[in-house]
């Protein structure tokens, strides 16, 4: 479901407290692209707005599950200019902010992502090292 820019409510249909589990894979701010621009995409806004906008996911997430039930959230990290942003822990902090306990980081290694070639080739050129893992983090309410 697409949640638009600036309004989480669309969450309103949601009952408080009614859900026993959250598990949520969303997508990294810009970097993989998943609509031509439907209004709401989060995929297609700028680290900055985001992580806004994650801020209103995890809100609605920790209103609607139930109490003691666990939401889990798979995020990755990106690199611009050639640094790291690690955005998976802003969206960790969006999500403790919000209320949650953390009970777990788990780390998913991947191989073979769409994107390998590209960034292996100038990850040799450019002397940096290319980001293999995801975290899950595994959050309490
Ligand atoms: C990182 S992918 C996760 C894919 C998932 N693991 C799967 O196997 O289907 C992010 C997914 O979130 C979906 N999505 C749902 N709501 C979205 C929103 N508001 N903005 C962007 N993507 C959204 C995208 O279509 C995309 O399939």
């Amino acid at each position: 479901m697409y949640i638009k820019k600036g309004d989480a409510r669309n969450l309103e249909f949601i009952p408080d407290e009614s859900i026993d589990l959250i598990c949520t894979h969303p997508p990294y701010a810009d970097i993989i692209k998943y609509s031509d621009g439907i209004d709401g995409d989060l995929s297609r806004l700028k680290v900055k707005d985001f992580l806004e906008e994650m801020k209103k996911v995890a809100d609605e997430s920790y209103r609607v599950l139930k109490k003691d039930k666990f939401c889990a959230v798979l995020m990755g990290d990106t690199r611009q200019k050639g640094h790291m942003i690690p955005m998976s822990f802003e969206v960790m902090k969006n999500f403790q902010d919000a209320g949650f306990k953390l009970k777990e980081i788990i780390i998913k290694e991947q191989h073979n992502c769409r994107a390998t070639g590209y960034w292996k080739t100038n990850s040799v050129k450019y002397n940096f090292l290319l980001i293999a893992h995801e975290y899950l983090f595994v959050f309490r309410k």
